[in-house]
C-alpha cells in the first residue's frame, strides 16, 4: 500500500526536483551571463587601459626626443638669428658708408672731370648691377630673420609640448596651450585647411593636465583635419576652415573644434568614441583618438565631451573643463 502511494508522491517530487534543478540552472546560467558581460567589460577597460599606456610610453618617448631635438635646433638657431640680426644692421651701416663714399666721388667727379677713375668706378658699379644687389641685400635678410623666427616659434612650442607631464593638474592657461598645439598639428593641416582661432578673454586659467589636454585638442584638431582632406580630395578641391574657440559657460570652460569637413554618419555616430573604432585605412588611425580624449575629459578631468555633425557639411567638437577641480570620476562597484 504503501508503495502505490509513495509513486505518485515521488513523481511529484521528481517534478519539484526538475523544477529547482531548471531554476538554478536558470540563476547560473544568468549569473554566468553576467560574469561574462563584466568579464567582457573588464577585458575591454583593460585594453583601453593598455592601449592609453602604449599611447602614453609612446608619446613619453617622442616626447623626450622631441625635446631633445628642440633644444639641439634652439642652439644654433639662436646664433643663425644673432648673426642675422648683425647683418642685417652692419648692412645698413655700410650701405650709409658707401652711399656717401659716391655721394662724394660723384661730387668730385663733377667739378673735376679730369679724375676718370671716379667716373670709371661709377660705370663699373652701374655695369655690376650694384644698385639692384643693395636693393635685395636687404630683403634677403629680412625674410631669413622672418623665417628664423618661424623656426624658433616651432622649437619653442616643441619644448612646450614635450615637457614631461606633471602628475598634479596646475592652473593651465587654455590658449596658449592651444595655441601650442596647433603650431605641432601644422604639418597635418595646412595642404588641407586655414585654423583659425576665437578665444574668449574672460576665460580663466583651468586646473589641468597640461600634456593630457595638449593631446585631446591635438586628436580633435587632426580629425578635422582628416575630415576635411576627405571631403576636399586632400585639398584639391580647395580648403577647408577649422575653427577652435572657447568661451566661459558658467563653472566651466567650453573649447570648440569645428570643421567643414566629411561629417560623421549617423550609423556610426554611437561608435566613434569606442576604443579601436576607426573608418580610416589601416596605417592612418588606430581608432584611438578620441577613447583616449573622452577618459582625459570625463575621467580625469570630469569634465565632458559631445558633438554635432551634418553628414557633407562638417563636424562640431564640444569640450567642457570645470574651472575648479572636481573630484575625479570613480566607476561605482556594483
Ligand atoms: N571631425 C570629424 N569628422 C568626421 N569624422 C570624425 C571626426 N572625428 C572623428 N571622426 C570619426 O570617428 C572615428 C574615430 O576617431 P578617432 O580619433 O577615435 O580614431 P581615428 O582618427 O580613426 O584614429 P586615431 O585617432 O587613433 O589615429 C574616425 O575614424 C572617424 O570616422
Ligand atoms: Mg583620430
Amino acid at each position: 500500500m504503501e508503495g502505490q502511494f509513495a509513486r505518485p508522491h515521488s513523481a511529484i517530487a521528481v517534478l519539484e526536483q526538475n523544477i529547482s534543478l531548471e531554476q538554478k540552472v536558470q540563476r547560473r546560467t544568468r549569473e554566468l551571463e553576467q560574469s561574462h558581460q563584466s568579464l567582457s567589460q573588464t577585458l575591454s577597460e583593460l585594453k583601453l587601459a593598455q592601449a592609453h599606456l602604449l599611447e602614453a610610453n609612446k608619446l613619453e618617448a617622442i616626447g623626450q626626443l622631441a625635446a631633445g631635438v628642440a633644444h639641439e635646433i634652439n642652439t644654433p638657431v639662436q646664433y643663425v638669428a644673432d648673426n642675422a640680426g648683425f647683418l642685417k644692421e652692419a648692412f645698413e651701416k655700410l650701405m650709409a658708408a658707401l652711399s656717401e663714399t659716391l655721394r662724394v666721388a660723384r661730387q668730385i667727379a663733377a667739378t673735376s672731370p679730369e679724375v676718370a677713375p671716379l667716373r670709371e668706378l661709377d660705370e663699373r658699379l652701374a655695369a655690376q648691377g650694384i644698385a639692384w644687389v643693395c636693393e635685395q641685400i636687404p630683403r634677403a635678410i629680412d625674410q631669413s630673420i622672418e623665417g628664423l623666427e618661424r623656426v624658433t616659434t616651432i622649437v619653442s612650442a616643441m619644448k612646450d609640448f614635450s615637457h614631461p607631464s606633471a602628475a598634479e593638474k596646475q592652473l593651465t592657461d587654455l590658449h596658449d596651450a592651444i595655441r601650442t598645439t596647433i603650431t605641432i598639428a601644422r604639418h597635418e593641416w595646412k595642404y588641407v585647411a586655414e585654423v583659425e582661432t576665437h578665444f574668449s578673454p574672460d576665460v580663466p586659467h583651468v586646473p589641468c593636465l597640461r600634456n593630457e589636454f595638449n593631446q585631446v585638442i591635438l586628436n580633435l584638431i587632426v580629425n578635422a583635419a582628416h575630415a576635411i582632406a576627405e571631403r576636399t580630395s586632400g585639398g584639391l578641391n580647395g580648403k577647408g576652415t577649422i575653427s577652435v574657440s572657447t568661451e566661459l559657460r558658467g563653472e566651466e570652460v567650453e573649447i570648440r573644434i569645428r570643421d567643414d569637413g566629411a561629417g560623421i554618419p549617423p550609423a556610426v555616430a554611437t561608435r566613434i568614441y569606442d576604443p579601436f573604432f576607426t573608418t580610416k585605412p589601416v596605417g592612418k588611425g588606430t581608432g584611438q583618438g578620441l577613447a583616449i580624449a573622452r577618459s582625459v575629459v570625463v575621467d580625469k578631468h570630469s569634465g565632458s565631451i559631445r558633438f554635432e555633425s551634418e553628414l557633407g557639411r562638417g563636424t562640431c567638437f564640444y569640450v567642457r573643463l570645470p574651472i575648479r577641480a572636481r573630484a575625479p570620476f570613480t566607476p561605482a562597484i556594483t
